[in-house]
């Protein structure tokens, strides 16, 4: 039997990654439950070393639990290409190389295919997973593991969602998760299939209460979305966001001073991040209301 979290508990998500602390904080808030991330307390990343998802998961999670003496969710994901062996699996971040380039990753895993079998229709299987591991200070540790089923598609498709997603088409769909709406992605995604099942076992006593809908804008996750771009396409679709963000906010202020000197600081000291999401991150700091 899992032990069992309570409204109010404070829970380290073992992630130093903001877009991923975000998006576990909107899964547990509704739950009462407050999510603080292992960066902001200061603890070190571990680094991952098993050779599976779960024992990445559990390495994590044990690490923050123990340096925060709290509870500790972590989680570990990626995409099996099954006539790859799995691969890129647990090396999925990796194979986007220190820029995070998924552009990149993604003809990596088109031209691993290709040279290996050929590109015959109608398309590799794959799937994604997600494996969360909860971990108590204690040392227990419980697992939950989520999968989604499908075939790759390339050229990719679609700008939305972030990593391998343009080249995933989920059976019995016709998009690629790269051309969903994100509620369409999440209705069926691996991280929410793991995470209905860490719900059940943890969090089942919790009746969800909705979330009071925050006036502020999330900067944080605006963040992560621009550190994620690495497409032309997926920078078409953080500017609808930054867009709809602004008239949301009604005061749509845009301060070209702070886009120049942004525009500067990138291209002088990171020329080699692509250019898209040097573009992404300008036009992000010109919508902040810091001045140069
Ligand atoms: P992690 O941070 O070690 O869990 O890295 C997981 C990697 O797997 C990410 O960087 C993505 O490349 C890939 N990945 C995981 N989940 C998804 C998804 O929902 N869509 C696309 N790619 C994903």
């Amino acid at each position: 039997m899992t032990r069992t979290l309570t409204r109010g508990t404070k829970l380290v998500v073992a992630s130093h990654n903001k877009g991923k602390v975000w998006e576990i904080n909107q899964l547990i808030a509704p739950y009462g439950l407050e999510a603080v991330s292992a960066g902001a307390l200061g603890l070190e990343e571990p680094e991952e070393t098993e050779p599976t998802f779960e024992g990445n998961a559990k390495l994590k999670a044990l690490a923050a639990a123990k340096g925060a003496n709290l509870p500790a969710l972590a989680d570990d994901s990626g995409l099996e290409v099954e006539c790859l062996g799995g691969a890129p699996g647990i090396f999925s971040a990796r194979w986007a190389g220190p820029q995070k380039d998924f552009g990149l990753a993604m003809e990596k895993v088109a031209h691993e295919i290709t040279a290996r079998h050929g590109w015959a229709a109608p398309g590799p299987r794959a799937n994604f997973i997600s494996v969360l591991c909860l971990a108590w200070p204690d040392g227990e540790t419980a697992t939950f593991e989520g999968r989604v089923f499908g075939r790759l598609v390339w050229p990719t498709r679609g700008g939305n969602g972030f990593g391998y997603d343009p080249m995933f088409v989920p059976d019995g769909h016709d998009l690629t998760f790269g051309e969903m709406e994100p509620a369409g992605k999440y209705a069926i995604s691996h991280r929410t299939r793991a995470f209905d099942a860490f719900r059940k076992a943890v969090l089942g006593d919790l009746s969800a209460e909705p979330v009071r809908p925050n006036a502020d804008r999330d900067a944080d996750g605006l963040h992560a979305a621009a550190a994620n771009i690495s497409t032309r396409e997926e920078l078409k679709t953080f500017v609808k966001y930054l867009s709809a963000d602004l008239e949301r906010r009604g005061q749509p202020r845009v301060n070209l001073g702070t886009l120049m000197v942004a525009l500067e600081d990138s291209v002088g000291e990171k020329s080699d991040e692509p250019r898209w999401r040097t573009l992404a991150k300008a036009l992000l700091a010109a919508t902040e209301a810091k001045q140069p």
